[in-house]
């Protein structure tokens, strides 16, 4: 019997006592013995659910008994999840989590802190949710140089924006929605101004490229201005607009940024709707790939976590090798990065032309006292000093 320590039964900790539950005879069977919740760490009580005869609200239970073998740490947030999974990871217990925001911050101290103890510190769920894309990285790929990682990675975002588009909604009705769903961080603004998907490509990135990006480094636009007349001209042009989280690595540096942009439908995450994820990575022999499914949400959230645990019992004592090192990762300035640029201006053809170069306006019902157009392909630096000229750009998305 190996015991298990659920710290925090939210959407994602009461999702793998379901998990661990729903499965429980697959799961002995592909771990070798019985998986037991031996513990459940809340600072709530929960009258009436199966959680409340393991609840526990002292961490000290959990830490000072040497039978639990495996914490789950799904409460989110920097504190106290990085005191409890240093401690846990001292005390010889491995921690699988879906704490983004601990991985983003601490994971390679937390990662140094399991090795020296021979335990495993695993975060499949801090990245797209369900869809296995770290263990991806950290396995099947690890034979490629890869020098690309795109992604939809925040789930909330995709909600908001696909039901934007198809369904009319406000975005303050959309957010609602993925909020009653579960999709939503306890403060959505981590969704909504990108900083999720922000931490989750900084995370991608360091284990594609083998080196260490920091989230800060990260180029963040969220999509909180992104308006309906935006969302008209998109699909007047045959675009969709979604929240990508790309990275590339060239010659010259990497880049790394988060922004809305206008995705046709030739490329596949045109076709990535409501809370679903996807994530593009090229490699130079394998080409391209694409890992799609469910990014958010408390079963396929659990799903990885669980899939986590059943590693960390299988690989009991010998940590599982990963390639994330703390050599930092060269960037480029994204000043330097290029892109072409859709713009909504409130001038004339005349100025917006002396500003950017010919121009063909796209006109929307939707849209009064203005035009929209293409830039040419431009670095970041060449399109803010064009807008400052113009001293007319209302807003502009880039296009993927
Ligand atoms: N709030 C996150 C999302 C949860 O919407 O993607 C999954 O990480």
């Amino acid at each position: 019997m190996i015991n298990v320590a659920i710290l925090g039964y939210g959407t994602v900790g009461a999702g793998v006592y379901k998990v661990l539950d729903m499965n429980r005879e697959t799961i002995a069977r592909r771990v070798g013995e019985e998986l037991y919740v031996k513990y459940v760490l809340d600072l709530r009580d929960f009258p009436g659910d199966p959680a409340q005869e393991v609840l526990t609200h002292n961490y000290n239970d959990i830490l000072t008994d040497s039978d639990v073998m495996i914490v789950v740490e799904t409460m989110g947030g920097l504190n106290p999840a990085y005191k409890f999974t240093k401690l846990a990871l001292e005390a010889g217990k491995s921690v699988c989590t879906s704490n983004k925001e601990l991985v983003a911050e601490k994971g390679l101290e937390l990662r140094d802190i399991a090795k020296a103890n021979h335990v495993n510190y695993l975060f499949e769920a801090s990245c797209g949710g369900g869809i296995p894309i770290i263990h991806a990285l950290d396995n099947a790929l690890t034979a490629d140089e890869i020098d690309a990682v795109t992604g939809i990675l925040n789930g909330t975002t995709n909600y908001i924006l696909t039901q934007m588009a198809e369904e009319n909604e406000e975005f303050s009705e959309a957010l609602k929605g993925a909020q009653k769903k579960g999709y939503a961080e306890l403060h959505p603004e981590a969704d909504i101004e990108g900083w999720d998907a922000c931490r989750k490509i900084a995370i991608l990135s360091s284990l594609a490229y083998g080196k260490y990006v920091s989230y800060k480094d990260v180029f963040t636009e969220g999509i909180k201005d992104i308006d309906t007349v935006d969302i008209a001209y998109a699909k007047s042009m045959g675009f969709k607009i979604k929240l990508l989280a790309s990275s590339r690595r060239t010659e010259e540096g990497a880049w790394l940024m988060v922004a809305p942009k206008l995705v046709d439908g030739k490329n596949m995450l045109y076709h990535v709707n409501g809370v679903l994820n996807a994530v593009y990575v090229h490699g130079n022999a394998l080409g391209d790939c694409i890992l799609y499914g469910s990014g958010a949400g408390s079963l396929p959230t659990a799903s990885a976590v669980a899939g986590d645990v059943i590693s960390a019992a299988r690989n009991h004592g010998r940590p599982i090798p990963s390639d994330w090192s703390d050599d930092a990762l060269p960037l480029i300035p994204i000043d330097d990065v290029r892109n072409v640029f859709f713009v909504r201006f409130a001038g004339t053809a005349d100025e917006a032309e002396a500003a950017f170069g010919k121009i063909e306006k796209v006109m929307i019902p939707e849209a009064e006292g203005e035009f929209g157009f293409f830039t040419t392909e431009m670095t970041e630096k060449e399109f803010r000093d064009a807008a400052e000229k113009s001293g007319k750009v209302i807003k502009a998305i880039r296009r993927a």
